[in-house]
C-alpha cells in the first residue's frame, strides 16, 4: 500500500521522548480514524509513523525537551514536539492539510 504521509520521528534523545511522540502519533491516527485514507483516484493510502535515529535537527532534540520529526512527502520538519502536540499534528497536517505553524522548523 502506498503512503499518504510517512512521519519519521527522531528517537535519539536520552529522555526517550521520541518514542513517546511516535506512540502518541500512532494513537492519534487511530483515534482520528485516518490511518488509512483514499487518494484522489480512490486508491487506499496509509498514514504511517516510523521511529528513526538522528534527523540532523539535533538542537531541537538535544537542547529542547521534545523531539524532531519530518513529514513526507511534504518535506515539513517539526521540532520540540511532545506527545501533547501529536493530536494537533495528525488532525491539522494530515487530516486538514494545514501546517502546524507553532512547531514548524522548515518548509
Ligand atoms: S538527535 Fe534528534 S535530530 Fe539529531
Amino acid at each position: 500500500m502506498l503512503f499518504a504521509h510517512h512521519l519519521f520521528v527522531c528517537t535519539n534523545q536520552k529522555s526517550g521522548v521520541g518514542h513517546d511522540v511516535a506512540k502518541a502519533l500512532k494513537h492519534a491516527l487511530k483515534d482520528q480514524n485516518i490511518k488509512n485514507v483514499r487518494g484522489a483516484d480512490g486508491k487506499k493510502l496509509r498514514n504511517a509513523v516510523q521511529e528513526c535515529d538522528c534527523l540532523d535537527q539535533c538542537k531541537h532534540c538535544k537542547k529542547g525537551s521534545g523531539a524532531a520529526l519530518v513529514v513526507y512527502p511534504d518535506g515539513i520538519t517539526y521540532g520540540d514536539v511532545h506527545p501533547k502536540d501529536c493530536a494537533a499534528i495528525v488532525r491539522e497536517h494530515l487530516g486538514e492539510g494545514r501546517i502546524v505553524a507553532s512547531l514548524l522548523l522548515s518548509n
